[in-house]
């Protein structure tokens, strides 16, 4: 689908679907030339979300869809975000190869994040996984024209284009069945994001490499599975000069999870391909990058990726491992990998990337969605600044990122008793989330860091229209690129 976006000034070119978006209590205001049977229009309420098809006459429109964006003082970005991915899929569903969505009404201040949401959600609402279906029909919906207020208006839909896009790589990625989306494929897949933009650079570090490096945590959790394990550096640099800010995202990259030789038990196991969940929002993250050029931070994106299978090489319960900043680990429970992996990752970029804030996003425990379900991520970390600057990320984004503790009581649970520590507490403890963050704080230093358990997020959301029911929502790309711009 190719996008437009133009501002209401532009002229209104010849389409088979006009979406106009309708103030609730106000008689919808259309492009002029556009004609409609009045008793139509007049008896449209414009109630959030309410939609109405009406057959024009003449003029440069076949047919006219009016959605309805609610009442109060200022349509919020949720709502727009939620119309636009119902304007794309109904045009879709009628069959048209054109649509323009046409937002004539105040927007103030938020013009830009208005045009933001608009465009994320019509592009976020036409995704469908069709890789894998003979029969799939190719998408009718060929051309999309986004047509607004304002100039700022115009440069947000053109920014949501992208993010939206990015969104919906990553649930590709999350959606793809495990034995297609293994890490090797990941590692393609991050290849093919570095090509987008010269900024953009990548490093794939194999297993002799980390190996060389003493990553013997991350390479335990590979060796019960045939699939090599890779530790994926995604670079982007901006222009000539150097950024003002460096950050590091690192993402769990978990192409399937069976817990190892603490098996998991069978029921929902196969949901275990979303566990690359974290990897994917870093590699959605890097495509949206890719495209908005911003010219002031240098990124760098890890994501350590592996399979978690039993296996007569696998890690066993009661092994000691060594992580590469020297820390030694017993692994009292094999299906507790995330952080195994993570460790070395943190290890490294506290010691070859050095960045002023690192964020890493895990599926790291089923605690986090016992205790948040699946509409917020948890947040920890030893940095009040970059937590908070993460939840105000997900507040504008409605992506929501909910505190939770991390204190020395649950640093103390992960002491080991063999090694340093040791990847899971002692029963009855508790506060699994806390405990899992906890553990992953040995392994950043002193750089100013917070943890995303995204367990619950990263899948199985409610219906939002431009996601939602028991599939991947790409977590974490909104959120990492509003936390770029603004953290
Ligand atoms: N990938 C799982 C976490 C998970 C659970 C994600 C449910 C999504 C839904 C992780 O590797 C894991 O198995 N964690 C264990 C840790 C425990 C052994 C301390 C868990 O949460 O049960
Ligand atoms: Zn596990
Ligand atoms: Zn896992």
């Amino acid at each position: 689908m190719k996008i437009t976006c133009k501002t209401i000034a532009q002229n209104l070119t010849r389409t088979e679907l006009l979406v106009v978006f309708a103030r609730k209590d106000r008689r919808p205001k259309l492009p002029a030339g556009v004609k409609v049977p009045q008793p139509a229009l007049a008896s449209f309420d414009g109630e959030e979300r309410e939609v109405r098809f009406i057959d024009c006459s003449d003029g440069p429109v076949e047919r006219l869809l009016l959605i309805g964006v609610g009442e109060g003082n200022g349509i919020d970005p949720e709502t727009l975000r939620r119309c636009g991915a119902i304007a794309a899929k109904k045009a879709e569903k009628t069959g048209a190869g054109s649509a323009t969505l046409w937002f004539d009404l105040p927007a103030g201040k938020r013009a830009e994040s208005l045009g933001q949401a608009l465009a994320e959600g019509a592009v976020m609402g036409t995704y469908r996984l069709t890789d894998f279906k003979s029969d799939a029909e190719p998408a009718k919906l060929k051309r999309l024209t986004i047509q607004g207020g304002s100039a700022d208006f115009k440069r947000g839909a053109e920014r949501g284009e992208i993010i939206g896009a990015a969104n919906c790589l990553a649930r590709r990625l999350q959606d793809s069945p495990g034995n297609l989306m293994r890490p090797r494929d990941l590692v393609a897949e991050a290849r093919k994001v570095a090509k987008l933009s010269p900024r953009l650079s990548v490093e794939i570090l194999d297993e002799k490499a980390m190996a060389r490096l003493g990553m013997g945590s991350l390479l335990s959790v590979s060796r019960g599975s045939s699939e090599p394990a890779y530790l994926i550096h995604l670079v982007y640099r901006p222009g000539r000069k150097k950024g003002d800010r460096k950050v590091c995202l690192v993402g769990k990259g978990l192409t399937f999870d069976a817990g190892g030789i603490s098996l998991k038990p069978s029921p929902k196991m196969d949901e275990m391909k979303y566990d690359m969940s974290g990897g994917a929002a870093v590699l959605g993250a890097f495509q949206a990058l890719a495209g908005l050029e911003p010219d002031d931070i240098e990124v760098h994106g890890l994501v350590p990726t592996s399979e978690n299978l039993p296996d007569g090489k696998a890690n066993k319960p009661g092994d000691l491992v060594t992580a590469m900043n020297g820390l030694t680990i017993e692994i009292l429970n094999t299906d507790a990998e995330g952080r195994l992996i993570l460790a070395d990752a943190l290890a490294y970029a506290e010691t070859n990337i050095k960045p002023d804030a690192m964020i890493d996003l895990a599926t790291l425990t089923g605690a986090v969605v016992v205790g948040l379900g699946h509409e917020l991520s948890g947040v920890m970390g030893n940095d009040e600044k970059v937590i908070d600057a993460l939840v105000a990320s997900g507040k504008r984004t409605g992506e929501l990122v909910w505190p939770l503790p991390m204190l020395d009581c649950h640093k103390k649970a992960m002491k080991g008793r063999v090694g340093d520590l040791q990847n899971i507490s002692g029963a009855g403890v508790g506060a699994g989330s806390s405990t899992g963050g906890a553990f992953l704080s040995n392994f950043v230093g002193d750089i100013p860091w917070a943890h995303l358990d995204i367990a619950g997020s990263a899948w199985g959301a409610e219906d939002r229209d431009y996601q939602g029911g028991p599939w991947g929502t790409g977590v974490g790309v909104r959120l990492l690129v509003d936390y770029l711009e603004h953290g």
